[in-house]
């Protein structure tokens, strides 16, 4: 390896093909690719080895066995295996106790009460083995909360450990919203000094805020477009922190994610039953009646289709969806959702799904196929989210031909351009306001294009269109890492 290569370790609680949860999951697998095809470049990439892993035995190799982490109350013992990615190789810890289990986060009832303990370990022990290993990073980037603490281990633990005194660092927040609040008595149990507990530093309305670590830590923040970088300034998307990121404005920085465009391509995914491009659309009409039929749906439907992939979240609108539905099923559409999360709102579209069964199709799942057929086989793709930090799945409906409609916020408002029939421009709707009436005056003036020419084919060729691939984000990245590292 050359001397001079930039040495960046890079940390996230999911990652593509291994664990995914959300759209972190596929930024933290393509980011790494993408930056690797980057000359002068060298990656350390870390992830916790779940349980979810360990199942789709997946080829990994064996890097080191039972290194002892300096935990409080005991000596605890992890290993690190490899797996060899596209371009990168990505060092899993292995915990079973903290990582062995159902979910990433938590069950649909509630996330695992000692979170924070799992991923202060995982975060940890990341410092322990860049050290073992001799990998000396010029920069740390970790994302979220998960993995937000190790700036504090930086800052606190490793303070006067000459093998970090160049390291410099990177924030990336994906979503303000989960922060990773705990009691008090966390510092004591993840070995963190009790003297962070104060408004200045990780203390937050009574509780240690991970997130904080990150914010005030790390040399510098970014989040994942850049009105979502504007917004989460102020106190309607600040989640409280706006405070502090204002504080440090100066070096918080709004990078668009982008989507893989070899992964998500309806000219070649394997996923859908006939393939299909910006130059014969044929195919998309077979993923349609197959979409149809998945969700028992009268195959030869004629109306257009409205589809939505998403995380069951408060984020994601479906509050505002719920009491919009009576609007919108007055207009002859149809309604296709897959989705997963929370238990109330799972429970709420069931219970809307008896009510309107022959309009309205849904399935409660998480599954990276049917997600795609939805993609391809829908017309329109819904996202009425309170707030979007940058938001994938308006990307994915872009790149599979499908109109989106989205509310005007965060990643939403940087990808989606309203379309314009005089002009013919633009590649799908927004609006406003968390409305019903915005929501639904969207979608009149969406579905007043449906198969009409020449405003279909434009939207449609525009949305297929759009460039929203990595290469131009993981370049950005690139800038700012160059930026930040110390001479
Ligand atoms: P978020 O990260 O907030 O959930 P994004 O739009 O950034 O939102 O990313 C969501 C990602 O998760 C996309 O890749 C989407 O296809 C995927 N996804 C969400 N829900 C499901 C589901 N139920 N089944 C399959 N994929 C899903
Ligand atoms: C978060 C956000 C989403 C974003 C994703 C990837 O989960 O909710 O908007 O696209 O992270 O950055």
């Amino acid at each position: 390896m050359n001397q001079n290569n930039l040495k960046v370790a890079f940390l996230a609680s999911e990652m593509i093909p291994l664990a995914k949860t959300g759209g972190l999951a596929d930024v933290a697998g393509a980011l790494p690719k993408y930056l690797s095809r980057q000359p002068g470049l060298e990656l350390m990439v870390f992830l916790p080895f779940y349980r979810e892993v360990m199942k789709k035995n997946l080829p990994v190799e064996t890097v080191v066995e039972k290194l002892n982490l300096d935990w409080p109350g005991s000596e605890k013992e992890f290993s690190v295996f490899v797996y060899r990615a596209e371009g990168f190789k990505v060092y899993l810890i292995k915990n079973d106790f903290y990582f062995d289990r159902d979910y990433l986060y938590g069950t649909p009832q509630g996330d695992y009460e000692d979170n924070g303990e799992r991923f202060a370990f995982f975060s940890l022990a990341t410092l322990q083995v860049m050290k073992q290993l001799g990998f000396q990073p010029d920069l740390i980037h970790a994302h979220d909360w998960q993995s937000a603490i190790i700036f504090a281990y930086l800052k606190h633990t490793y303070q006067n450990d000459p093998f970090f005194e160049k390291t410099s660092s990177l924030f990336t927040v994906h979503n303000l919203a989960y922060q990773g609040l705990f009691p008090r008595e966390i510092l004591s149990r993840i070995g963190l000094p009790e003297y962070l507990f104060n408004p200045e530093d990780l203390e937050f309305y009574g509780k240690v805020n991970f997130l904080k670590a990150g914010l005030l830590y790390a040399s510098a923040i970014s989040t994942v477009s850049p009105t979502y970088s504007q917004e989460i300034q102020t106190p309607e998307f600040g989640c409280g922190l706006e405070g502090v990121l204002r504080k440090r404005s100066n070096c918080l920085f709004g990078i668009l994610n982008g989507i893989d465009y070899v992964e998500w391509n309806p000219e070649t995914d394997p996923a859908l039953p006939a393939n299909y491009s910006v130059r014969d659309w044929s195919g998309k009409k077979v993923c349609r009646r197959v979409l149809l039929s998945r969700y028992q749906l009268p195959v030869e439907a004629n109306q257009p289709i409205i589809g939505m992939v998403s995380r069951l979240a408060g984020q994601k609108g479906f509050d505002l969806l719920v009491e919009s539905l009576e609007d919108i099923f007055k207009r002859d559409v149809l309604l296709i959702i897959l989705g997963t999360g929370e238990e109330k709102i799972q429970e709420l579209l069931k219970q809307v799904q008896q009510k309107h069964q022959d309009r309205l199709g849904l399935k409660i799942a998480f599954d990276d196929r049917l997600a795609r057929l939805i993609y391809a086989g829908s017309d329109y793709f819904l996202i009425p989210s309170r707030y979007e930090p940058c938001g994938l799945t308006q990307m994915y409906s872009l790149r599979y031909g499908t109109i989106p409609i989205v509310r005007s916020t965060g990643g939403l408002k940087d990808s989606v351009v309203e379309f314009d029939p005089q002009t013919l421009t633009g590649n799908g709707f927004r609006f406003e306001r968390y409305q019903t009436n915005d929501l639904v005056s969207a979608l009149d003036r969406a579905v007043s294009f449906y198969e009409k020419d020449p405003y279909w084919s434009a939207l449609k060729q525009q949305a297929m269109k759009a460039d929203f691939s990595w290469e131009k984000s993981a370049s950005s990245y690139l800038e700012l890492y160059h930026k930040l590292v110390k001479p």
